[in-house]
């Protein structure tokens, strides 16, 4: 009774990849230094999560209030969706990663929104993993739309959930975020309901595939009782 038995390791995990601004600031950097060092993180912790058996990985790369950013920080986050997009979705697609982009992209550039297409297509075939991106994401205006969609009707959760941009991903089992805060930010509200989160202090570009591996021990610690009563 009581007591859900889940697996040890994750089958999703979410990252809130914070901090990248003030790592650079630290370093008398400009904050686009902050979010290259970012990304190559965010590379290398992705690989580390499929390589430990994770099925999906979904990382908040910009939310919807993160557009209204000063221009020059913008042009650089563009310039590096348009470099991951193209030159890295080859990689993926080599590894049998499969990647996908949720949120709103007609708030993007029209090249990036083509970039974002071509990762989809080339890597389509994967089935080692679903690599997410959440760009010009914002969970509230994903409820809404999906809630409009309804035009009145009654559905169950599951009936509301395929409304969602993540129809046909599970919901995250473990959420990290970095950079010390401890909120959602506006990051997949519906599907984390039973999500396990974990706060790291830690800048972004610091988080280390050490970090990660402490963050999955922890989880794997954890007891998930989605509500019910534990063992
Ligand atoms: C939050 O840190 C981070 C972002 C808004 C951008 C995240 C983007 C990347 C890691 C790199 C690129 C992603 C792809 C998909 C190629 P912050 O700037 O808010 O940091 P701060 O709180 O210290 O200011």
């Amino acid at each position: 009774m009581g007591g859900e038995k889940t697996s040890v390791i994750p089958r999703h995990v979410a990252i809130i990849m914070d901090g990248n601004g003030r790592w650079a600031k630290k370093r008398f950097l400009p904050r686009s230094a902050g979010h290259r060092a970012g990304m190559e993180r965010m590379i290398a912790l992705s690989e580390c999560l499929f390589r430990h058996g994770v099925s999906f990985v979904t990382l908040y790369a910009l939310s919807t209030e993160n557009l209204s950013r000063p221009e020059a920080e913008l042009s650089a986050l563009f310039s590096l969706f348009r470099e991951y997009f193209t030159q890295y979705a080859g990689r993926l697609a080599e590894t049998g990663i499969r990647m996908t982009v949720i949120g709103d992209r007609s708030l993007l550039p029209a090249d990036i929104a083509e970039k974002i297409a071509y990762g989809e297509e080339k890597t389509k075939n994967g089935t080692r993993g679903t690599l997410v991106f959440a760009v010009a994401y914002g969970a509230r205006q994903e409820i809404v739309q999906a809630a409009n969609a309804l035009g009145g009707r009654h559905v169950s959760e599951e009936g509301f959930s395929s409304l969602l941009s993540t129809r046909g991903i599970p919901d995250p089992d473990l959420l990290i975020r970095t950079g010390g805060e401890m909120r959602l930010s506006n990051f997949l509200l519906w599907q984390s309901a039973y999500t396990e989160l974990y706060f790291s202090k830690k800048m972004f570009p610091d988080f280390s595939d050490r970090d990660l591996l402490r963050a999955l021990k922890e989880y794997a610690r954890r007891d998930r009782r989605f509500g019910k009563v534990g063992q």
